[in-house]
């Protein structure tokens, strides 16, 4: 027997959590403020890239398990309320609470006070304790998610763990929560409210530092004649170190790791704490668009300051990582608008941005053909790690280059495809050519 579940935000988070919470069995009402996208959802059409999400909505809408709505009244039977909203970055790098404010006015009123209310948006460490006095709600329990986009129901469904932070006196409520996840059998981690609401920042600031790292060992492979991916393989073998995110690129990004990364390095300078390898794992990242930018020029005019104008370069890729469309803080789109900036003439193909929808892009030509960046390229550059960029015919895009160098800031090709077509790979980190 399902739990009767409210859910505010119809975002990735929350409506990844409103549709596999319905696929768990319990009876689920997710409330947005956007009426056209709760129209879109009601209808069974998902407005973001998500793999099997619109299935399991149109699963849930068929069993009458999930509802969708903008009228916040309809939380007035729920026994649990799950708050997804967005936290953006606000001034000084401090995350921005001022939605999920609004929101909390709003139901107050509106819950039973019988109700638990649930902070899975990421919020700043005191902000589930701070709650029922400032608003006169319920009990709050901190839930904060782990959902990496493009395999947020995939991660709900199957986490590593589920993490709920209470206080002492809530543990009937903390309970309530754990129930609804009873389904995936994930492990459940009890804490209080503040070390659950931190271990989400420090999570995602982890795994930036570690991504800084890999990204500054790729710069030093390149200076002494070393392989990334052969180091990062003997590293990842240690099961103290892993194999995930030992990657390099053009440097992370996307609407999480930065912000987030910021705003604990905020909260330590506001605590008195010099957290200064968060700080160099920002300034690393900062480092690695110039890098790549070097990179490029030296492909282009032989020198890392060469003047870049009126040069044609190809890009492929634009959201920030493969398997989204999501265009939000992407090192992609931040190296082609430096381009741009350059006087460079950027030509762009991301297999999830649109001719006809994409936003405006500093001057760059956003196309639905991938064979159309090559023509009369000086560079084709690959900024996001889309696998079907490996099965581009690269001999046709060779024909119409003028110049066949390819910068691989994602280590997604290897010479072997490339045998034949005349290009030279540059990639990161790797031996050869840079
Ligand atoms: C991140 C975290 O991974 C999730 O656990 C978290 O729940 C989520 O933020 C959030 O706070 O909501 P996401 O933003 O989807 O998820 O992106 P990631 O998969 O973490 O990738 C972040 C960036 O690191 C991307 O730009 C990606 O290309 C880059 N990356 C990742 C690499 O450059 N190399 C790697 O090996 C892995």
């Amino acid at each position: 027997m399902g739990n009767r579940v409210g859910v505010v935000g119809a975002g990735y988070v929350g409506l990844t959590s409103a549709a596999c919470l319905a696929h768990l069995g319990h009876h689920v009402v997710c409330v947005d403020n956007d009426e056209a996208k709760i129209a879109a959802l009601r209808a069974g059409t998902v407005p973001i890239v998500e793999p099997d999400l619109p299935e399991l909505v149109r699963e849930g809408l068929a069993e009458n398990r999930l509802f969708f709505t903008s009228d916040p009244g309809a939380l007035h039977e729920c026994e649990v309320v799950l708050l997804c909203l967005p936290t953006p970055m606000g001034a000084a790098g401090t995350a921005d609470l001022g939605v999920v404010e609004d929101a909390l006015e709003t139901l107050t009123g509106v819950l039973p006070p019988e109700c638990v209310l649930v902070t899975k948006s990421t919020v700043p460490v005191g902000t589930a304790a701070r709650i029922p006095a400032l608003f006169g709600l319920p009990a709050v329990v901190s839930n904060p998610e782990f959902l990496r986009e493009g395999h947020a129901v995939h991660d709900f469904l199957h986490p590593d763990r589920v993490l709920i932070g209470a206080d002492e006196r809530d543990h009937e409520a903390a309970d309530r929560v754990a129930a609804l996840y009873a389904g995936t059998g994930a492990p459940v981690l009890r804490s209080d409210t503040a070390s659950a609401e931190l271990a989400k920042y420090a999570s995602n600031a982890f795994l930036a530092v570690k991504l800084s790292f890999v990204n500054t060992l790729a710069e030093l492979c390149e200076q002494v004649g070393a392989d990334i991916t052969k180091v990062t393989d003997a590293m990842g073998m240690d099961d103290r170190i892993g194999p995930a995110f030992l990657a390099p690129g053009p440097g992370w990004g996307g609407s999480c790791l930065p912000k987030d990364t910021r705003a604990l390095l905020r909260a330590a300078e506001a605590s008195g704490v010099d957290f200064a390898m968060v700080r160099d794992a920002l300034r690393a990242n900062d480092h690695q668009h110039a890098m790549v930018m070097r990179k490029i020029r030296r492909a282009v005019t032989g020198t890392v300051d060469g003047s870049l104008s009126g040069t044609r370069i190809g890009v492929l890729g634009l959201a920030f990582k493969a398997g989204t469309g999501d265009l939000r803080d992407s090192p992609a789109v931040a190296i082609a608008r430096q381009l741009s900036h350059h006087d460079a003439e950027v030509t762009a193909y991301d297999p999830c941005v649109r001719e006809a929808g994409a936003p405006a892009l500093d001057g760059i030509r956003v196309v639905d053909d991938p064979y159309l960046v090559a023509k009369r390229a000086g560079a084709i550059v690959i900024l996001t790690e889309w696998p079907e960029f490996r099965s581009l015919d690269w001999t046709r895009l060779a024909a119409d280059v003028d110049r066949a160098v390819i910068v691989d800031t994602r280590n997604l090709l290897d010479e072997r495809l490339l045998t034949g077509t005349g290009f030279t790979l540059l990639g990161t980190g790797t031996p050869g050519p840079q």
